[in-house]
C-alpha cells in the first residue's frame, strides 16, 4: 500500500515520503528519543576555537616512508598544502601554525560554522587535512609510494582572549624551536659525528640550548641561527588580500570601442617561516585576530 506520509529530515526540515507499506517510516518515531543522549558540545561565544591535529605514530610512518632525518622538506610542505586546503574549505580559519607532525588551526572568534560545534568543526578540519595529505602524496614524494593511510588526532581548545591565543601560538612555535634544536644536534651527532643514536643522547643529556649551538658550531660547522626558517619557525598560514586588475574591451552602440579596468579583491593563502612569538608579525598582519 502507497502511504505520504509528512516526514523530516535528519536536519529536521518537513518532506513528503513515499513509503510502501504501513510501520515504515513514521513522523515520530518510538526511537526518536535517542536523539537527546546527544551532548551539546557548543563552543563558548566569543572564543578563538582552536583545532590542532597530530599525526598518529608519525615515528614510524617517517621511518617506513624514508623520512629525511631531522626535517623532510618534503613531509613539511605537504602538511603545508594540506592545512591551505582546510582553509579553503573552511574559510573561517584566520591563521594556522604547522610543525612536525602538527597543525593548528585558528577558528576567528565570531565564527558560525557549523554553529559552532566542537564535534563538526574537528572532524571536519581532521577529514579535510587527511584527505588532502594523500590526495597530494604523490606531488612531493614522488619516488615514494604511500604505503598505509595515514590518520591524524584532533582535539579543540577555546581561548578567550587576543593574549591567551597568541600565548598558545607561541606555545607551539617554542616547542617546534626546542624540539629542532635538539634533533639538528642529536641527528649531526649521529650522520656526521659517527655516534650510536644511545651515544648521541648521552652527550645531550643536561646540555642547555647555548651548549648545543657551541657543539654544532665547534664540531660540524654549523650555526644554528642559519639553519632554514621553515625547520626553525614552522610554517603560518594566512589570508592575504591582493587587488586584482583585468581589463576587457567594450563597445557601447555608437560609440568607438575602449578598455574598462575591473578591480578585484581576492583572498588568498600565503605562508610565512617568520616569528610569531614577538609583536612584529601581528603588528603587520593586524587584520588576523578580531579585538578583545
Ligand atoms: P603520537 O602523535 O602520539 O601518535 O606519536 P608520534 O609518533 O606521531 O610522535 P609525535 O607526534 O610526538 O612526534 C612526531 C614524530 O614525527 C617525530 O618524533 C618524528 O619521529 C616524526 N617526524 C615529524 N616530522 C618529521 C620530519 O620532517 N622528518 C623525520 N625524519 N621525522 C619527522
Ligand atoms: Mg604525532
Amino acid at each position: 500500500m502507497l502511504l505520504r506520509v509528512g516526514c523530516v529530515c535528519k536536519k529536521g526540515h518537513r518532506f513528503l515520503l513515499r513509503a510502501f507499506s504501513c510501520g515504515v517510516a513514521m513522523a515520530k518515531s518510538k526511537f526518536e528519543y535517542v536523539r537527546n543522549f546527544e551532548t551539546d558540545d557548543t563552543c563558548l561565544r566569543n572564543c578563538y576555537i582552536v583545532v590542532r591535529l597530530d599525526g598518529r605514530n608519525f615515528h614510524k610512518f617517517s621511518e617506513q616512508h624514508g623520512f629525511v632525518k631531522p626535517n623532510d622538506e618534503r613531509a613539511l610542505a605537504l602538511m603545508a598544502r594540506s592545512a591551505g586546503c582546510v582553509m579553503e574549505q573552511l574559510d573561517d580559519v584566520c591563521v594556522a601554525y604547522g610543525q612536525s607532525d602538527e597543525f593548528s588551526f585558528v577558528f576567528k572568534r565570531s565564527t558560525n560554522w557549523f554553529k559552532r560545534r566542537a564535534s563538526k568543526l574537528m572532524t571536519h578540519v581532521a577529514s579535510q587535512f587527511s584527505s588532502s595529505f594523500v590526495f597530494f602524496w604523490g606531488e612531493y614524494f614522488t619516488h615514494q609510494p604511500l604505503l598505509y593511510p595515514p590518520s591524524f588526532d584532533g582535539r579543540v581548545v577555546l581561548y578567550p582572549s587576543n593574549h591567551n591565543l597568541r600565548d598558545y601560538l607561541s606555545w607551539r612555535q617554542a616547542d617546534c624551536h626546542i624540539n629542532n634544536q635538539y634533533n639538528t644536534v642529536f641527528w649531526a651527532l649521529v650522520q656526521k659525528g659517527g655516534l650510536s643514536t644511545t651515544q648521541a643522547e648521552e652527550r645531550l643529556k643536561g646540555t642547555v640550548a647555548a651548549d648545543k649551538n657551541e657543539i654544532l658550531f665547534s664540531e660540524f660547522n654549523i650555526n644554528y641561527n642559519e639553519e632554514p626558517q621553515l625547520y626553525r619557525k614552522g610554517s603560518t598560514l594566512i589570508w592575504d588580500t591582493t587587488e586584482e586588475v583585468t581589463t576587457k574591451k567594450v563597445k557601447p552602440p555608437n560609440q568607438s570601442e575602449r578598455e574598462v579596468h575591473k578591480t578585484r579583491i581576492r583572498r588568498k593563502i600565503t605562508t610565512h617561516h617568520c616569528d610569531v612569538i614577538g609583536n612584529q608579525f601581528w603588528e603587520e598582519h593586524p587584520d588576523i585576530l578580531e579585538s578583545d
